[in-house]
């Protein structure tokens, strides 16, 4: 099958990128001497994790017990679900899990920890815990060094539980467009989480792992002696958030879309299919009101979309598209987009060569 039989839109991903991109974050990780454990939320797609793995990761990172479910029922045995896992419904499901793949989950409190303990300890199981930090995100996490001994303290008086290590997701580099900004970030984030395991490791506790990752970050955080973990995620194929950080050059984003141009009522407007639904809004770093790059047309901007319309505009006038065309998009933010696919095309030049579900998409619990 050739790219002009696909109907659109449609998620495109080069392959030949793909393999690249993952060979080099592996080669990077290597070369380090850390352990490469990709965050799978980018692609959702068991396929794309069996080639991480077979390019050296150690394992695997999921957001959500539900992705890990369908992980794990691809046959992939060794997850990291850097989520809290709250309430009776999930913790049944985590102790399911665990007869099927090794799990390992996280906390950043007693009220976490307590009942994750209580249910590991009722169904006879073992279970490997990283305590999560904060080192800048404010998301979730206790703040580095005392709070998180006092946290692992608390961790002894339970014995279904185990402690393998610290983790943070420094995901506030994305707020910083300067790589100086970025770099000095990233720097305290390293610092905090070697600080805190250096006192844990003092007071006692062995803290074997200390597990960090962010694509923009992973370069630089990646040559801090101590770390022994990487997670990036949208290193797979990158995107044009990426891009404008200076993660990755133009030619080395994977995925796109296709998508067609089905009106053209005024010279510098043309109306494709591609809106919402297709591309996801997310800008995480804001740089723009943009929602994605037209590929191969710098001129022309993609400034506007609602759910199934979206508007590319030309400052300086005519557009040269007309109606059938078709076009390649990069979206803003490739994980957001995944998400809203059931199915996406593995192309080399232009041969499509897989057809791939995206089985992990929509797996919010
Ligand atoms: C906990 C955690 N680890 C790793 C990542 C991967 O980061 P990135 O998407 O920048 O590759 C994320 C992304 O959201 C995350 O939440």
């Amino acid at each position: 099958m050739k790219i002009t039989d696909l109907d659109t839109p449609a998620v495109l991903i080069d392959l030949d990128k793909l393999e690249q991109n993952i060979q080099r974050m592996a080669a990077f990780a290597k070369a380090q001497g850390i352990d490469l454990r990709p965050h799978i939320k980018t692609h959702k797609i068991p396929q794309i994790a069996f080639m991480q793995l077979r390019a050296g990761a150690v394992g695997i990172t999921c957001q959500k017990l539900g992705e890990a479910e369908v992980m794990a029922a691809a046959g992939i045995d060794d997850i990291l679900i850097t989520y809290n896992i709250v309430g009776e419904h999930k913790l049944h499901r985590l102790a399911q899990l665990k007869r099927l793949a090794n799990v390992c989950t996280v906390v950043d409190s007693e009220e976490v920890m307590a009942p994750l303990a209580a249910r590991m300890q009722q169904e006879g199981l073992q279970h490997e815990v990283m305590i999560e930090i904060n080192t800048g995100l404010n998301r979730c996490g206790v703040l580095p060094e005392e709070p998180v001994l006092a946290l692992v303290q608390r961790l002894q008086q339970y014995p279904s539980l185990k402690l393998r290590g610290i983790f943070t997701h420094e995901g506030h580099v994305y707020n910083f467009p300067h790589l100086e900004e970025r770099e000095s970030a990233v720097m305290k984030a390293a610092n905090d989480m070697k600080r805190t395991a250096q006192l844990l490791r003092e007071q006692g506790f062995p803290c074997e792992v200390i597990s960090v990752g962010s694509t923009p970050s992973a370069m630089i955080i990646g040559k801090s002696a101590g770390i022994t973990e990487l997670r990036p995620g949208n290193y797979v194929f990158y995107d044009r958030v990426q891009l404008k950080l200076g993660s990755c050059t133009e030619e080395q984003i994977a995925a796109s879309v296709l998508a067609t141009v089905i009106s053209r009522l005024a010279p510098d407007r043309a109306i494709i299919d591609a809106g919402n639904k297709t591309m996801c809004t997310d800008n995480a770093a804001d740089f723009d009101k943009t929602i994605g790059m037209v590929v191969d047309y710098p001129e022309l901007t993609f400034n506007y979309s609602s759910e199934e319309h979206g508007r590319i505009t030309s400052q300086a006038g005519n557009i040269d598209l007309k109606v059938g065309d078709r076009v390649r998009l990069i979206p803003n933010h490739a994980c957001g987009m995944m998400n809203m696919h059931d199915e996406v095309y593995g192309i080399r030049g232009d041969t499509v060569e897989a057809v791939w579900k995206v089985a992990a998409r929509g797996k919010i619990r």
